[in-house]
């Protein structure tokens, strides 16, 4: 090693415990820090002079580093974050991606990461129990909301009972059925699948933006009678603009008389099923084929981590049919749930139930549950400041911790409301106090919360209003 004195030190671990010690006491004192009244929630930049810094930046040391890293990123531990669907992670589920760095278990195979796998089906089983699923079910754990939507989408496309795609390629027109309201991951899944623009079939959706019953008749008669054959219809749990869930036992009940797949996107609303409170909007979703749950969304974990669930273990086995001989013997896919490869896109995974086991194992499933609770209830709370100002409007009233509203002044145009929402949430993004996005619904542009973080409460909300109307 002697030779190498570069990777001598790279390898030793003295840097490793000193700069890990202070690492640690500077992530304490970063999450302190965002609950002090004064901080911002973001640093905004434009992505030139962000280039700029970093290009000419003078690396010294770890801890410096992390220190502009901070200065430099958005702060989902601020209370007035309330922007994107990505959870504000609980502090010792961070941890976890500490240890599965060092480890790096890369789980294609069983004998490469004995414990990540079984501790993967440990909560894979907790997925499925929750879901209502009897023995039959499995599922994997995968990279993603996105990956997670196309490895469930190609299980239906897998599951057509007179062909087998796999094998034989794709000779007929194939079509997914989604609400128009849908996350785009569905519609990137059909097209990299090859079902191009005719094979995303969007149904529209009611005045409360929940998928339109008797436009699903509709839809699928007219794709049917087109010549298409559904693969699946995807009911979405909640939607990703409005946080609205599609009525799932309809949906459910549809398939069953047609013969489809149900696919279940709960990336963000799946998490539900711990809620007793707000399970009831997940009713139907036990007769879903396929469910995906993010818990990179509502269930406090880092990025990435999304649970995909299978109803028929065999259906969700036969997906990836292909043998890589050097990673699996004579492998019996229903059998061998232990070797992860056979079942998901990724090759190398990574150790992601762990961020989910620490939590649940420490403080309890119930965890979760609260977790849901008090953020829809959240979205509950700040409907109702907003419907009591007459400044301000709701799109509609939230099922969720999602909530849309525009700010509103009589005597101005539909056009010029737009504009007006449009620069209010410019300027609240380079004011930086808070961070909020937007969505457009029905061509009107509204200001978009998501309210992930716990700690965000009445006053911080009261001061998101305060400040809106401060830059009017
Ligand atoms: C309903 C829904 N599905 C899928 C996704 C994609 O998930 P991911 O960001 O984990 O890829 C999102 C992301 O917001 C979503 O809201």
């Amino acid at each position: 090693m002697k030779k190498y004195p570069l990777l001598q030190r790279a390898y030793h671990f003295t840097e490793f415990k000193e700069s890990g010690k202070q690492l640690i006491d500077q992530l304490t004192e970063y999450l302190c820090k965002q609950q002090l009244a004064d901080t911002k929630a973001n640093n905004w930049q434009t992505p030139d002079k962000e280039l700029d810094f970093w290009e000419n930046y003078q690396f010294s040391d770890l801890n410096n580093f992390v220190a502009d890293l901070f200065d430099h990123s958005i702060h989902l531990h601020n209370p007035k974050y309330m922007g994107h669907q990505v959870s504000v992670p609980a502090p010792l589920s961070v941890l976890t991606n500490l240890i599965s760095g060092l480890l790096n278990n890369g789980m294609a195979v069983y004998e490469m990461g004995k414990a990540a796998t079984a501790i993967e089906k440990c909560v894979v089983d907790l997925f499925c129990e929750k879901i209502g699923y009897d023995n039959k079910a499995n599922g994997i754990l995968t990279s993603g909301g996105t990956l997670a939507n196309l490895t469930a989408l190609l299980a239906a496309r897998q599951a057509l009972h007179d062909s087998d795609i796999w094998q034989d390629g794709c000779r007929e027109k194939l079509a997914v059925l989604v609400s128009s309201q849908a996350h785009y991951s569905i519609d990137r899944a059909a097209r990299v699948m090859g079902l191009g623009n005719g094979g995303v079939v969007l149904v529209p959706v009611d005045t409360g933006f929940a998928m339109d019953q008797q436009a699903l008749e509709t839809c699928y008669s007219k794709t049917t009678q087109a010549g298409l054959k559904v693969i699946a219809i995807v009911g979405s749990a909640c939607s990703t603009a409005t946080g609205v869930y599609d009525n799932l036992q309809f949906i459910g009940d549809f398939c069953r008389r047609n013969s489809v797949w149900f696919h279940v996107d709960g990336a963000h609303g799946g998490a539900a099923v711990f809620s007793d409170k707000y399970k009831r909007l997940l009713k139907g979703i036990e007769m879903a084929d396929s469910v995906i749950i993010d818990t990179h969304k509502m269930m406090m974990t880092p990025a990435l981590s999304t649970v995909v669930l299978f109803k028929d273990k065999k259906q969700g086995s036969q997906t990836f049919h292909q043998k890589a001989q050097y990673l699996f013997e004579d492998a019996n896919l229903d059998e061998q749930w232990f070797n992860s490869g056979l079942r998901t896109f990724e090759c190398t995974k990574l150790m992601m139930c762990l961020k989910f086991y620490v939590l649940w194992k420490t403080y309890g499933i119930k965890v979760f549950e609260e977790n849901i609770d008090c953020l829809y209830g959240l979205g509950k709370t700040f409907a109702e400041m907003v419907s009591q100002h007459s400044s301000f409007e709701l799109a509609l009233k939230p099922q969720t911790n999602i909530v849309c509203f525009r700010y509103i002044k009589q005597e101005m145009s539909e056009q010029q409301i737009n504009e007006l929402n449009k620069s209010i949430r410019q300027s609240l993004l380079e004011d930086s106090e808070f961070y909020i996005v937007q969505a457009v619904l029905n061509d009107m542009i509204y200001l978009r919360v998501t309210l992930m973080n716990p700690l965000t409460n009445e006053i911080h909300l009261q001061q998101l209003l305060e400040k809106i109307i401060s830059v009017v």
